[in-house]
């Protein structure tokens, strides 16, 4: 039994919370970081990282199945599942030996355990406790299923058994076209299974602006991946070769895996949050612009909190509280300017207002858009790719929003990020020249248009 004092105890070592603690350290404060599993968390081990590397090896097999079309002759004899799960167990492997190297170099106390809230400063590990000045809470995510759907990690399963699978499945069904359904959607399509996703609101990836849903919508069709939407789900049974699928409209699917991705739901429960008076909203902590829970020696960062729930958005939100704390001056985070990438086949990619919030908050007439269509791109002319650039700006204004969609797009967010970020009107973007043949012309191409001199645009 050991009772150790810091200047700050971090619970959870994901996105969040690691980032909290490197910045910390870098800032002179004494730092325990406690994680009951691995460093990196559900971005390094179980989200971000691993599902890329899928995307990238559903690319490879997309590329080898297609090259015919470059003049590329090539036979493609299908997917070494162990392979891919070895390269992609290979990636992880290998940012995580150099994430616990950084932890370590920093002088941060690396606590492996789960952790429990105790009092406003401390929290306990088994018998140790651990006592900061503040506690940072960044106990993050996992995923959610719907009431009385039972995972059983076999047929029934969620992102987490997806990756792990052994397999390619010969058909599947997707509940929920977000995020996480569209991207392993994309991903088993490439390695051949069929494909269907359920998604309950009238679009895929709903949250983003409707012409990126519609371009994903047809993206889809052509590569054949089923969806219905507007489509609820009623229940499922297993059946002798896997699932069956009932909707609210009396429709069913047989599919050989059923993947639940209906969201992720913050992890609180049980770690003494409430007994010591965090103030919670379902199961989410509840902060304020920088931060700050009600209890004032406690903060809360990434997935628990209900922000958006992304790493870099973790990244972003650990950095602002080790700022505060070491008393910089800080600025809230404008979560609009916080780019968005779903990293399907096509890719969509986006940053600030969608057109229908735009229009909510000035008024359609205040409000310009410009469509910009890949096809015009001879960069995405070579690769192949189609899709388009879409630009919200208010007229005789500054640039609110940028979407996108096509292949490799979530690389070209981060131009558009800047130009939301630094408020820049259309006219100023467009003395920028970009390089040609690249897909950021497609960038410089919309702003020309927007500013009243287009140049490839009818
Ligand atoms: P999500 O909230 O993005 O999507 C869940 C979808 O399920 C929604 O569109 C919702 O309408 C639908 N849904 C809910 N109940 C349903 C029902 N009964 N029947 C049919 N559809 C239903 O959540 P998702 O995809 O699980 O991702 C979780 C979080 O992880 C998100 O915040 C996401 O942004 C993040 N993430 C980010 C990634 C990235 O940045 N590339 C990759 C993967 C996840």
């Amino acid at each position: 039994m050991a009772d150790t004092s810091v200047d700050l105890v971090i619970l959870g070592g994901g996105s969040g919370g690691y980032a909290c603690a490197l910045r910390a350290a870098e800032l002179e404060m004494s730092v325990v970081l406690i994680e009951k599993d691995k460093v990196g968390g559900t971005c390094l081990h179980r989200g971000c990282i691993p599902t890329k590397a899928l995307l990238h090896a559903a690319e490879v097999a997309d590329t080898a199945r297609e090259s015919a079309q470059f003049g590329v002759q090539t036979t493609f004899d299908g997917i070494d599942v162990a392979k891919v799960n070895s390269y992609k167990d290979g990636v992880v492997n290998k940012m995580y030996r150099g994430l616990s190297g950084l932890i370590r170099s920093r002088g941060i106390q690396y606590v492996e355990g789960e952790g429990r809230l105790v009092s406003p400063t401390a929290v306990r590990v088994g018998e140790d406790t651990y006592t900061g000045g503040h506690v940072v809470l960044a106990t993050g995510s996992y995923a959610r299923t719907l009431p009385g759907l039972e995972i059983d990690g076999e047929r029934i399963i969620t992102s987490d058994h997806a990756l792990l699978l052994d397999r390619v499945p010969a058909s599947v069904v997707v509940l929920g076209g977000g995020v996480i359904g569209v991207e392993f959607a994309s991903v088993w399509r490439s390695f051949g299974a069929e494909v269907t996703i359920v998604e309950a609101l009238p679009h895929l990836v709903p949250l983003e602006d409707e012409a990126s849903s519609v371009l994903l919508e047809r993206a889809f069709r052509r590569r054949k991946i089923a969806y219905k939407v507007n489509a609820r789900f009623a229940g499922v049974e297993r059946t002798e070769s896997g699932v069956k699928v009932s909707l609210e409209t009396g429709e069913s699917i047989e599919a050989e895996l059923l993947l639940v991705a209906v969201g992720r739901g913050p992890i609180s429960d049980g770690l003494g949050y409430d007994e010591v008076g965090v103030q919670m909203d379902r199961g989410f902590v509840t902060v304020d612009e920088y931060c700050r829970t009600n209890v004032p020696t406690i903060s809360a960062v990434g997935d628990l909190i209900p922000t958006l729930q992304l790493a870099h958005a973790g990244f972003a939100e650990g950095i602002l509280v080790a700022e505060r704390l070491a008393g910089l001056a800080v600025v809230p985070i404008d979560y609009a300017g916080v780019p968005r990438v779903t990293y399907s086949e096509p890719e969509v990619a986006s940053v600030g207002l969608t057109e229908a919030q735009a229009v909510e908050k000035y008024g359609a007439d205040k409000i310009a858009v410009q469509n910009y269509d890949l096809t015009g791109n001879g960069k995405s002319q070579i690769l192949k790719t189609s899709g388009a650039v879409k630009l919200v700006a208010v007229k005789e204004g500054p640039v609110l929003g940028a979407h996108m969609v096509g292949s490799r797009v979530g690389e070209l967010i981060a131009e558009t990020q800047l130009i939301y970020n630094w408020e820049a009107w259309p006219g100023e973007v467009a003395q920028l020249i970009h390089p040609h043949p690249s897909q950021t012309e497609a960038i410089g191409e919309a702003h020309l248009a927007l500013a009243g001199k287009p140049l490839h645009v009818h």
